[in-house]
């Protein structure tokens, strides 16, 4: 038997790209590839998965749901709007600022030397609201990218934010919109330490330690 059969896993993915004019935004780095090779893990596992992507260039995993948001505000919207679900696993680079009033029309250079201001306001933490919410999912699982520390950051994380499992990606090396990730996967009392593999294997990995907490 297929070991997510009948869970649905949500799943956030990719950057997300906040307005200044319609035709200028400011956004996080991010590929959505590790998000995607867990929706795609997750579908091959049996689960409904809704994906709930900012944008990126990548095909949709066979069996899932995508559901395509530009910012933040849209991507908590859309989380919203897609619960209940027994997982959530927020993979999402967020971006942590919005510009706090984005212009309807394109702004226009103004000749002399004199450049617009760009006041920023704070986006929602989608995770930490989810996991403190009324209708948080069993599992909730988020990610982290560090540089230093990256253990004892994730586990300060975790807890701050209120998830079960805080996935840490070491980004010292050249993880970003490469094709293998170094990880390890911090819960309450453990610490999983996974060694270099292809981001397509940590998703596997991940889903079969989601199925195993899920039939506990
Ligand atoms: O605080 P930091 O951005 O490092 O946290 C990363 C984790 O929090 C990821 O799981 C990310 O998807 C989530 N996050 C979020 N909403 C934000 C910022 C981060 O869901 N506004």
């Amino acid at each position: 038997p297929l070991p997510l059969f009948g869970k649905h896993v949500l799943i956030t993915a990719g950057p997300t790209h906040e307005p200044i004019d319609p035709v200028r935004y400011i956004a996080n780095r991010s590929s959505g590839k590790q998000g995607f090779a867990i929706a795609a893990a997750a579908a091959q596992a049996g689960a409904r998965v809704t994906l709930i992507a900012g944008p990126v260039h990548l095909p949709t995993p066979p069996g899932v749901e995508r559901i395509d948001v530009e910012s933040a505000l849209e991507m908590a919207a859309a989380v919203d709007g897609a619960l209940p679900a027994d997982v959530a696993v927020m993979v999402a680079a967020v971006a942590d600022w919005r510009v706090a009033r984005s212009a309807d029309q394109k702004l226009k250079k103004q000749g002399d030397d004199t450049v617009p201001p760009l006041e920023l306001t704070e986006n929602p933490d989608i995770l930490a609201g989810l996991a403190h919410g009324l209708r948080r999912p069993p599992l909730v699982v988020g990610f982290a990218a560090e540089t230093q520390d990256v253990i004892r950051y994730a586990q300060a994380k975790r807890i701050r934010k209120g998830a079960d499992w805080i996935v840490a990606n070491d980004v010292s090396g050249d993880v970003m919109g490469g094709d293998a990730n170094t990880v390890h996967i911090v819960t309450a009392d453990d610490v999983i330490s996974l060694p270099e593999m292809p981001k397509g294997d940590v998703a596997r990995v991940l889903v079969e330690r989601i199925a195993d907490a899920l039939a506990e």
